[in-house]
């Protein structure tokens, strides 16, 4: 879904290019992570439940950052001043991209956006949407690694509703395949092509 309200949230922009890859590869990724129909079926529901607790989500997210100032960094000048309207600008795009992570399934523009959301960690895009006054780049290690706390306290806001304890085990594997297999997409702005 694209937002022209939310600053630099371009999915959907014409000036996304393409993902470099085909949709067969994609869904090979998919298949890897054993993600299916049903996955989307429960992003779904996990979309519904979410969507009254996005701040709160990323309150949680947000503090864990800012518990960590080896994370804080990136948002900073690297001599310890951090951008406060560059972390304020990211969280709004943040805010959708739970959203869009729920709105499966995912399409060709979907496809697109994860590989600028790549490219926007790294020396290639990072600060230029916000024109931001922070360094210049993400280090990889930490993006892979940041995949288990974006799964692991998503659960309690899954739980947070009517659903039953199976429905909420589901959604939580349903977010945890996406987030995995998000990162897998966003690390092509990182490697050689023929590393990929
Ligand atoms: C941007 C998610 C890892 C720092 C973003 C955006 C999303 C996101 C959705 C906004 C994309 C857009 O512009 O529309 C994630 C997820 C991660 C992850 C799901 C790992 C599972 C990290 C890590 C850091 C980080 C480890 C370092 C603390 C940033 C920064 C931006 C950003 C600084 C702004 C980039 C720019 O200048 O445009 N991230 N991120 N992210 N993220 Fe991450």
């Amino acid at each position: 879904m694209s937002s022209d309200q939310i600053p630099g949230y371009d999915y959907g922009a014409d000036e996304i290019p393409d993902a470099p890859i085909s949709t067969d590869e994609f869904e090979r990724l998919q298949r890897t992570v054993l993600f299916d129909e049903d996955d989307e079926e429960y992003l779904r529901m996990a979309g519904d439940v979410l969507e009254g607790q996005i701040d709160d989500v990323l309150e949680v997210w947000y503090g864990f950052v800012a518990d960590h100032d080896f994370l804080v960094y990136y948002f900073t000048d690297g001599d310890g001043n951090p951008d406060e309207e560059y972390l304020e600008r990211v969280r709004e795009r943040f805010g959708q991209w739970i959203r869009d992570t729920c709105d499966a399934p995912y399409d060709r523009e979907w496809l697109a956006y994860q590989f600028e959301i790549g490219r926007r960690h790294t020396r290639e895009k990072k600060n230029e949407v916000d024109d931001a006054d922070a360094v210049d780049h993400i280090d990889m290690r930490y993006l892979v690694a940041f995949v288990y706390p974006i799964t692991a306290t998503i659960r309690e806001f899954l739980a947070d509703s009517d659903h039953s304890e199976a429905d909420v085990d589901a959604m939580y594997h349903a977010w945890f395949k996406s987030v995995v297999l998000q990162v897998t997409l966003w690390t092509y702005a990182y490697v050689p092509d023929e590393n990929w």
